[in-house]
């Protein structure tokens, strides 16, 4: 799948992308508690999850570049939890590159996965979202998704306890 809007071009992901959408999100597991990762990983670490995200199917990987093929964000959708009556439900994940953020690329993003999710047979999908991370809330309430519940202090990382905010959108 690839679809060209302006500048930057949206398409699903490849094994060749798994060295910078490493470095993309070790950016954050270093940096930041939007996600609970705590070690950073090394390609080879990351190449199951890219692998489990095939080009069909409910669990897709899409990658948004540049003309000069600069990535510039990932979006996931993946299994909920591993049990059978759960496989209509997916959890999506959503990542900017640290030079790319508020500039509509996470639009851009949840707008092709969703018309790529239309034709599979998902009912829902979930979010859970570190608190406090306005950009992300706002993002998943421009898609539909509504609060249904906070977890509180269910994570800690730099020594502190963090929040984490579910969001859900209805797809069928
Ligand atoms: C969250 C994220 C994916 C959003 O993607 P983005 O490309 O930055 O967002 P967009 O430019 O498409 O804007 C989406 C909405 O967020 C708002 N927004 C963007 N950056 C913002 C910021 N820093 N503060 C507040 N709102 C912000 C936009 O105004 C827009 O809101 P609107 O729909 O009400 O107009 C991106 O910022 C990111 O990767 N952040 C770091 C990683 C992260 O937090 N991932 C999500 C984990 S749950």
């Amino acid at each position: 799948m690839s679809r060209g809007l302006g500048e930057v071009q949206v398409r699903a992901g490849a094994e060749t992308d798994l060295a910078p959408l490493t470095d993309l999100y070790n950016h954050y597991v270093r940096e930041t508690a939007v996600t609970f990762d705590t070690e950073p990983f090394s390609p080879a670490e990351r190449r199951p999850w890219l692998l489990s995200h095939p080009e069909d199917g409910p669990h897709r990987l899409l990658v948004a570049q540049d003309t000069d093929g600069v990535l510039l964000g990932y979006v996931t959708s993946g299994p909920y939890r591993p049990k059978g009556a759960y496989a209509t439900s997916v959890e999506t994940s959503i990542y900017c590159a640290a030079d790319a953020v508020g500039r509509g690329v996470g639009t851009l993003l949840y707008g092709a996965l969703f018309a790529a999710l239309a034709e599979e047979d998902v009912h829902r999908a979930y979010a859970g979202i570190a608190r406090p991370n306005e950009a992300s809330v706002r993002l998943h309430a421009r898609f539909g998704f509504r609060h249904i519940g906070t977890f509180t202090e269910v994570g800690r990382k730099f020594d502190r306890y963090w929040d984490v905010a579910w969001y859900q959108k209805d797809l069928r």
